[in-house]
């Protein structure tokens, strides 16, 4: 006898249930109908991609490429014989593939295009941080770089911020320059820290070597005065991207947008040139950032396309979920409008009709397959949350008119099917 397996969903993996199913919806809709109103548009990219796609854009350094993809080799029936493929981590990688693969730059103006959908990474699990997560997340790829473009981006993401309500956020700003003054201020850091090696832990040491950036990330709270006194990039970036910088933050405050600057934000994919930003919010602990992003131009030539600017972020939907359910303000979500509680069976056709009626007017209805007493379905229409019952027994298919009872207060009123409908609807619409 073979014991029964319990199965889980995976570590790091998570159902999203009802009713927070509902916020999700509600919050991935804001979040398209904001960047649609900003003339972005969809784009599916698949889940999965040739592992050296992310190698090359997110960096083999990283701790995404070098710890936290899932990786698995490629059958050689589909033709990519001994190729590696990965389960995707994030997606500015995607779409520059796809934008390279489809001529997009052959398109007029800049491409907006905008994502949603799971990523996934092998970090260690925590609230706030899944093997398994979501992002919704937008991208500006072609030929302008100019800081008005950085700061429509940022403004997009403060409107959809405001609309959904997530509070307590701030915008952390950065430029973290391009392939000209980058890499004279990096051997610069390196030479610094190479200094001061001994004073920082194992981790730091060994960025010193690989990515001295990263060491600026670091969170340990012994390494952050040694940190305070190194070199900062805003006091090196060339004259190209010092105005860029400057511009951008014209063209913020222009927008009456805040934000600070933290000199510190070098964020943890190698794509990214000049602006980098982040956004923290409310009630997420110590995985605070619900959003990130820069700019990232020369990412699209690096990976074999035509010279193209770029610049996005991605935003993190279950951190926001997250925030928004710890504020306790939540969306006023339509629900359960109608139960038919019907009884005999002349009622029942009419119950189904009436069914779908109300639902061809938008409201949400229940329908009992089975027919029940009328106490045992108010009982059922209440558990369920339905805000009205409506009652249809073999008296009421005789005389056309039905009783339409509000759970909340018992009030009952009895309406023919037009002036039925028309309330119900009027309701709805007021709700
Ligand atoms: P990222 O900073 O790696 O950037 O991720 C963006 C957001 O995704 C984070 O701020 C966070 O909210 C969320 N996130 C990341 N990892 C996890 C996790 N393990 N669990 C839950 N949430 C997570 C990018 O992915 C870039 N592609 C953003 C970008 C787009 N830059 C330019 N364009």
């Amino acid at each position: 006898m073979s014991e029964k397996k319990q199965f889980r969903a995976i570590k790091g993996t998570r159902d999203i249930l009802p009713p927070d199913s509902a916020l999700w919806n509600w919050f991935e809709r804001q979040a398209r109908d904001t960047f649609e109103a900003y003339s972005f548009r969809d784009i599916r990219t698949p889940i999965f991609e040739d592992t050296d796609l992310f190698a090359r854009s997110v960096g083999t350094d990283t701790d995404i490429v070098s710890k936290e993809m899932y990786t698995f080799a490629a059958s050689s029936e589909v033709g990519s014989e001994g190729d590696q493929m990965s389960l995707r981590p994030e997606g500015t990688a995607s779409v520059c593939r796809a934008y390279i693969e489809h001529g997009m730059h052959t398109l007029p103006g800049n491409v907006k295009l905008y994502y949603g959908g799971p990523m996934f990474r092998r970090e260690r699990p925590q609230r706030g941080r899944y093997r398994q997560f979501y992002q919704m997340g937008a991208e500006v790829l072609g030929p302008s770089d100019a800081p008005g473009i950085d700061a429509e981006v940022i403004e997009m993401l403060v409107v959809l911020f405001r609309r959904v309500g997530l509070e307590k956020t701030t915008l952390y700003l950065n430029s973290i320059g391009c392939k000209e003054c980058r890499p004279k201020y990096v051997e610069l850091l390196r030479g610094e820290l190479r200094g001061v090696k001994e004073q920082f832990g194992a981790d730091s040491q060994r960025r010193i070597e690989t990515n001295p950036l990263r060491v600026l990330d670091s969170k340990l709270p012994e390494e952050q005065p040694i940190i305070e006194k190194l070199p900062r990039i805003s006091d090196h970036l060339c004259d190209d991207c010092r105005a860029h910088f400057g511009k951008l933050k014209d063209e913020l405050a222009l927008r009456n947008i805040a934000y600070e600057e933290n000199w510190r934000l070098v964020r943890g994919l190698d794509y990214y040139t000049r602006t980098t930003f982040e956004v923290t919010a409310a009630g997420l602990g110590s995985q605070n950032a619900v959003c990130g992003g820069g700019r990232y131009d020369g990412l699209v030539e690096l990976l074999g396309g035509p010279p193209t600017k770029g610049i996005g972020f991605a935003i993190g939907t279950d951190r926001a979920i997250l925030s928004i359910q710890e504020s306790g303000k939540l969306p006023h979500l339509p629900g359960l409008a109608v139960f038919v509680a019907w009884m005999g069976l002349k009622a029942y056709p009419a119950a189904v009709a009436m069914a779908r009626k109300l639902r061809d007017c938008g409201l949400i209805v229940e329908l009992p397959a089975e027919e029940m007493k009328f106490k045992k379905s108010l009982g059922l229409a209440d558990k369920l949350g339905a805000k009205y019952a409506l009652i249809i027994g073999d008296d009421e298919v005789a005389s056309g008119t039905y009783t339409l009872k509000r759970l909340a207060d018992a009030n009952q009123q009895k309406l023919a099917e037009p002036e039925l409908l028309e309330y119900l609807e009027s309701e709805r619409r007021g709700a």
